[in-house]
């Protein structure tokens, strides 16, 4: 891209991105949502439309391409819409809410000719690319033997503006940007930066951020180290597979998800299934997990009945396979117990992006889970 505009993570990338292009009223199409750019788009006054393909949400499908949008729903979307009413697509790589899923060169290629023909920007949330280059290399016909980098050229290429939180392909604790080719648009990205995020040379960040942010972007672009912690992925799924663990499927890249409508029927979803399981998870071995369901999806207080995960997520570089072992093996000791398992009700909700802090209390107390010795963890146990 021409122009980068640094932010201090993700998410300020986000709001510079909303309020340069989002006004009152006017639409987001995107592959399902990540919960901070929904909510700087609606906090802009826009209105996001899910343009997501139907195995999105089905977490037993085996379907390789889950990040793909469903073109006849964009089409009609985008032609229904007013001139100007659309303010961009936004296409996410390795869509994180459907648990890590890429999207094919030919959905995105198909989603550039629609944007472009319509008139609309179109955004790809980059922060995943790499895992997508990857799954692209390995699943698509016609890209084995190109090169990780090219194909997050290829990528980026497709679309107008990419915005990237750089704390998960990129290696670092902190950091972010967004890129695009539109020099009127970076200006009115660069007038928004030092309102709220730092200069445009620096966006919030540290120098020596910003120096580990640059290697970062260097090594994401090394296919054995993408391989190498996808394939981590990889191993915690199958684990989990042969332990009989309801996941979704294919395992994504960056994390396992577990499906806690399986792995805990009896709970209504109203009971907080997978917050409820991401608790167990703590109580019996000390992992720490994300809830992706209800807490996190549900749209203020509409009915909501979409997928209920929970997020097994490998920060890339700190663990060994041992640590996978015994996640694995709390995991199906929580199983085993999972009948026992009370759900909750919320005790604290915070009015933006509950899920981030809200408070539980559970419905009847909680069964001790508490794994004490490392022989109540079947696997772990000495021969
Ligand atoms: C796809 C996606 N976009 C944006 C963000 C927001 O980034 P940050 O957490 O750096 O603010 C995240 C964070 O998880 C993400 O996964």
């Amino acid at each position: 891209y021409r122009y980068l505009i640094p932010a201090h993570q993700g998410r300020g990338a986000e709001h510079l991105l909303a309020l340069a292009l989002v006004r009152p009223g006017t639409i987001v199409p995107s592959n399902l949502y990540f919960t901070t750019s929904r909510e700087h788009v609606e906090l802009a006054g826009g209105i996001w439309v899910d343009v997501a393909v139907r195995e999105a949400t089905e977490p037993e499908s085996l379907f390789p391409f889950k990040g793909n949008i469903d073109l006849a729903r964009l089409e009609e979307v985008l032609a229904a819409a007013a001139p100007g009413e659309v303010a961009y697509v936004r296409q996410e790589a390795c869509l994180n809410m459907a648990g890590g899923q890429p999207f094919s060169i030919e959905n995105l290629a198909a989603v550039r000719e629609l944007t472009l023909r319509h008139g609309v920007p179109f955004i790809v949330d980059a922060t995943r690319i790499s895992e997508n280059a990857l799954f692209v290399k390995e699943r698509e016909p016609g890209y084995a033997e190109r090169s990780l980098a090219s194909l997050i050229r290829l990528i980026a290429d497709h679309a107008d503006g990419a915005i990237f939180s750089s704390k998960k392909d990129h290696f670092v604790p902190i950091g972010g940007f967004v890129a695009v080719n539109d020099l009127d648009l970076a200006r009115k990205l660069r007038e928004q930066v030092v309102v709220y995020e730092g200069f445009p040379h620096y966006g919030g960040m540290a120098g020596h951020d910003m120096e580990a942010l640059a290697q970062g972007i260097r090594e994401s672009t090394d296919e054995r180290v993408v391989e190498a912690y996808v394939s981590q992925a990889r191993y915690l799924g199958a684990l989990l597979e042969d332990a009989d663990v309801p996941i979704v499927l294919p395992v994504g890249a960056h994390a396992v998800f577990v499906d806690a409508k399986r792995f805990l029927p009896h709970l209504e979803q109203t009971e907080f299934p997978a917050q409820t399981l991401a608790a167990a998870f703590y109580l019996a071995g000390g992992v720490r997990s994300m809830e992706r369901g209800i807490v996190s999806g549900q749209h203020g207080h509409e009915p909501y009945d979409g997928l209920e995960l929970v997020r097994l997520t490998l920060p890339r570089r700190v663990y060994t396979q041992e640590h996978l072992t015994w996640v694995a093996d709390v995991v199906s000791y929580v199983r085993s117990r999972a009948e026992e398992t009370p759900g909750l009700r919320i005790t604290y909700e915070p009015e933006h992006l509950r899920f981030f802090q809200a408070r539980f209390a559970p419905l009847q107390p909680f069964p001790d889970l508490a794994i004490e010795h490392a022989a109540q963890a079947p696997a772990l146990a000495p021969a």
